[in-house]
């Protein structure tokens, strides 16, 4: 017999039924509460609301699991690639050697922009942010390339995965171009995903930038880390405008502003500055951790503390040894992973962290290997808009797919005004 659960309200009770997901997750289905009860839920911050059922990504974050599509994301980090995950997210599977090359030249194809749309960046003023000329920019991509592609064709949605990812990268090299100045640096056909992202921020006309293995590895690493993160703020905030029939470019530029912010994506620029000002002032990490600790100061210690993960976060513990590995192959020696390893001892020795169970995440070390790699701190967070645009491109599908999909809707509870009356200006 199918499992339920019972509601007791106004001396009535409802039985609704509980579901279970294929990793053992169980759920109440309240969907029809409010036709039968006329009352709704209310989860401020969504966390106990499931938005929807997904076969994309998995996380247990009692056990620190991220899988997607099922696969392990410890054996994509290390041994995967960021274009093989974005395949294995968006069409459900991990590719065939033919697959993965009618894809990869797909990506060859669409790289470049549109000659009109190179325009744009000279629209922008010279300091703007390079996530509001991202958003803007793969918003506009609709303009220039969406009345080509039949979407709704799996050869079309191919077509449009493809571009957006190759574009999106080709936009925020371009961004960073114009930012300094420089001639923007056409994508090369000859290179993977990765190295051609880098010849695109760091070649110039009178040398050609190539990156070391090492280096090329360990932006693999973080672009496939950030692939996809399921019901995240800024992959709901995609689902929520493809609920509404908004095209792949528009739904994926909400989700790029979604990113913006620093609780979520921006936290990755927000942790270095962080590190940088308790260097800069010599600010002892003992002050800085009892600041975090006090809320009337207004200062988190970034790059700790996850919604879902509760004991560790998987990402956090493979870009740490990525982290200490990369600066070694490069010789280099960072002060601020010095710092950042001094805070992460002092949080976890400390009672007000380890009660709540916060712990360090994604963004924590992930700033230290693009800091290495030559990326400005600036560029953070379009970096992480990159790596996670696959999982914004799955979603939307998963979406665009449901032939059931209702537009979401949420509901509220009404605190304000009772019936006021209108009364003109001089009566007021
Ligand atoms: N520093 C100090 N205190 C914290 C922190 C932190 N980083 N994170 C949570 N807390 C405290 C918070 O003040 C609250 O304390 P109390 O119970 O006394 O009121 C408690 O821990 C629970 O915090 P919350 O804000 O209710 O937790 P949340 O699940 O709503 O927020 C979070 C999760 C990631 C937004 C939050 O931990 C945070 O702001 N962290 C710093 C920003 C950050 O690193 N964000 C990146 C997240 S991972 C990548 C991504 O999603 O983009």
């Amino acid at each position: 017999m199918a499992e339920t659960a019972i509601l007791q309200v106004d001396g009535q009770s409802y039985e609704l039924p509980v579901i279970t997901g294929t990793e053992g997750e169980r759920a109440i289905d309240i969907s029809s509460l409010r036709s039968t009860t006329g009352m709704i839920t209310l989860d401020d911050g969504y966390g106990n609301t499931g938005s929807c059922e997904s076969a994309i990504t998995f996380i247990d974050g009692e056990k620190g699991i991220l899988r997607y599509r099922g696969v392990p994301i410890e054996d994509l980090a290390t041994r995967s690639s960021f274009i093989e995950a974005a395949e294995l997210l968006i069409f459900g599977e991990l590719p065939d050697p033919e697959e993965r090359d009618e894809f990869r030249q797909l990506l060859t194809e669409n790289s470049a922009l549109h000659r009109d749309m190179r325009k744009h960046f000279d629209g922008f003023p010279a300091d703007a942010h390079p996530m509001a000329i991202l958003s803007a920019m793969i918003n506009a991509l609709q303009a220039y390339d969406l009345p080509e592609i039949h979407i709704t064709d799996s050869g079309g949605f191919r077509r449009a995965a493809a571009a957006l990812l190759a574009k999106t990268r080709t936009i925020a090299a371009a961004s960073y171009k114009s930012h300094i100045g420089q001639p923007i640096a056409y994508p090369r056909y000859d290179l993977p995903y990765a190295e051609n992202f880098l010849h695109m921020m760091f070649s110039v006309p009178y040398r050609d930038y190539v990156p070391s293995p090492e280096v090329a590895h360990a932006l693999n690493m973080f672009l496939v880390l950030h692939a996809d993160h399921e019901q995240n703020c800024s992959t709901s905030t995609v689902r929520m405008v493809a609920s509404g029939g908004a095209n792949l470019f528009a739904s994926v530029s909400a989700g790029v502003n979604a990113l913006w912010g620093p609780k979520h994506g921006g936290a990755n620029m927000a942790v270095v500055e962080m590190l940088q000002r308790i260097q800069s002032d010599g600010i002892p990490v003992s002050r800085y951790i009892d600041q975090a600790k006090d809320r009337s100061s207004g200062v988190r210690l970034m790059g700790f503390g996850h919604r879902i993960y509760r004991n560790f976060d998987p990402r956090a513990q493979i870009l740490k040894t990525a982290a200490h590995d990369l600066l070694e192959s490069m010789q280099i020696k960072d002060p601020l992973l010095d710092i950042a390893q001094q805070v992460e001892e002092a949080a976890l020795a400390d009672d007000y962290f380890r009660e709540r169970r916060l712990y360090p995440n994604v963004d924590f070390y992930s700033g230290i290997i693009l800091r290495a790699i030559g990326i400005p701190t600036d560029m953070f967070t379009v970096m992480f808009s990159i790596g996670r645009t696959p999982g914004w491109i799955a979603h939307w599908k998963e979406v665009h797919d449901n032939e059931a999909q209702r537009i979401h809707r949420p509901r509220q509870i009404y605190v304000g005004e009772p019936l006021t009356q209108w009364l003109p200006p001089a009566e007021r």
